[in-house]
């Protein structure tokens, strides 16, 4: 199998990872991943934030969002690095931009023996006045917003792969 459907095969969402941190290597090819990705119009109007994991303004986040799944679990699952992807809102297929590129970069992280889980959960934060102060926080461009994010780091478990039903979910004519 190739090396890109291997990482599509083997990739799942880890939610639990070791303290080590990612190489400024390991980093830098997530990052080209990302912008890497297909844009509609080639429009790039995506914008990556990355995060460092101990970063107290994820802090406030989860303080904000209140306890997820366990209390001892924070949303970004204690993951060393998180990227946020903001986009140009008024673009119509932002979001859809966004997707290709956080599953890139999940991809990359997957090929480099890395863990990654996707983060739509902050949206729901990213509203109000709070949503402006993150907005410069995370410097998002100017009439940009937050899309989508996600954590990285070295497997602290594995997990493996969703199963799916390809009978409900395929039609071919
Ligand atoms: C758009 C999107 C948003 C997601 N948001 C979250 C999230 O906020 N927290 C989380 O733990 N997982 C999140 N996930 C991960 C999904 O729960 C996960 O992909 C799904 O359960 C399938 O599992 P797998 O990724 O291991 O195949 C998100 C996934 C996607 C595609």
């Amino acid at each position: 199998m190739s090396e890109i459907l291997k990482a599509i095969a083997s990739r799942s969402s880890i939610r639990s990872y070791t303290g080590e941190k990612l190489t400024d290597a390991e980093l830098d090819a997530l990052l080209d991943a990302g912008l890497r990705a297909p844009t509609a119009t080639n429009r790039q109007e995506l914008h990556f934030t990355v995060v460092d994991g101990g970063d107290p303004i994820l802090f406030e986040i989860q303080d904000a969002m209140g306890p997820r799944l366990r209390p001892t679990l924070n949303f970004w699952y204690d993951g060393p690095t998180v990227i946020l992807i903001s986009g140009e809102s008024a673009f119509r297929w932002t979001a859809v931009d966004a997707g290709i590129a956080v599953e890139n970069i999940a991809l990359a992280a997957e090929a480099l023996g890395l863990g990654s889980v996707i983060l739509g959960c902050l949206k729901a934060e990213m509203v109000g006045e709070r949503r402006n102060r993150y907005a410069e926080f995370f410097r998002f461009p100017e009439g940009y917003d937050f899309q989508i994010a996600i954590a990285v780091g070295r497997k602290g478990a594995e997990k493996e792969p969703h199963t799916y039903d390809r009978a409900k979910q395929v039609t071919v004519l």
